[in-house]
């Protein structure tokens, strides 16, 4: 029997016999069932979206590339994002409230990936607060609505590359609701977003996670064409 990973149950030692695998997820998902603090969800949407992250955007030569994990929720995509790339030297995790069970899970990934200790550091606070810097890598997992637009907008300030996964679309004076009759809106909004992006002097990539994750699947990536001014 294979699980349904769209469900939010939280995912405990009853799910180990899914995860018996060598491969890095079974792992991973072994340290997070025994951590039982992450809803099942969590894990796929993170895992997913990562792999596509770290696909595209490498740690750069010569250069200390930290990734910045925006509304962060337990902090899991950057966690992964550290272990698929040895090269990236740190990662900030910011979340304006903190699941509680945030710290629990970075223990149990730490214990079993000691590096993670250091490189890992979760801040609760704004997102709006966090400095960014062109070596980042930024990425949002299921900003709600506008916060996805914030991320971008500062992302795009420092010239960072960046990936969001959009949710929760808003309809507003700023992004009317233009191609209501022709396309599926929260649609026409992310390609308003990658548009924008592409006009920011932006390489776009548009990716998707699996839909049986989420229908909140479209994945956003951009790296910046011009390096950032003096
Ligand atoms: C839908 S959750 C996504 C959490 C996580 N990325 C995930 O995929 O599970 C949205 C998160 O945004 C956080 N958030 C909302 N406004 C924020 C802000 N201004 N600064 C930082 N985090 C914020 C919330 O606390 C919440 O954890």
């Amino acid at each position: 029997v294979t699980l349904d990973p769209s469900l939010r149950v939280r995912l405990t030692e009853h799910s180990l016999p899914h995860y018996t695998g060598t491969t890095l997820f079974d792992e991973l998902a072994r340290v997070v069932c025994r951590a039982e603090c992450l809803p099942r969800k969590e894990l796929y949407e993170s895992w997913e979206t990562a792999r596509r992250v770290n696909r595209q955007f490498k740690a750069r030569a010569g250069e200390s590339t930290r990734v910045v994990d925006l509304a962060c929720g337990h902090a899991l995509t950057a966690a992964i994002l550290l272990l698929l790339d040895d090269k990236l030297e740190t990662a900030l995790a910011v979340d304006r409230r903190l699941p509680e069970s945030a710290h629990r899970l970075k223990e149990a990934l730490t214990a079993r990936w000691p590096k993670l200790e250091h490189k890992l550091t979760l801040v609760e606070g704004d997102l709006k607060k966090v400095e960014l810097t062109s070596s980042d890598i930024v990425v949002s997992v299921h900003a709600c609505g506008r916060l996805t637009d914030l991320v971008l907008e500062q992302a795009v300030a420092a010239r960072a590359r960046v990936a969001v996964l959009p949710c929760c679309h808003q309809f507003g004076p700023d992004n009317t609701q233009t191609f209501l009759h022709w396309a599926d809106t929260a649609l026409a909004q992310d390609m308003t977003r990658a548009f924008r992006l592409e006009q920011q002097g932006y390489r776009v990539y548009a990716r998707t996670i699996p839909s049986e994750i989420t229908p909140k699947n479209r994945l956003l990536l951009g790296a910046p064409l011009t390096p950032a001014p003096l």
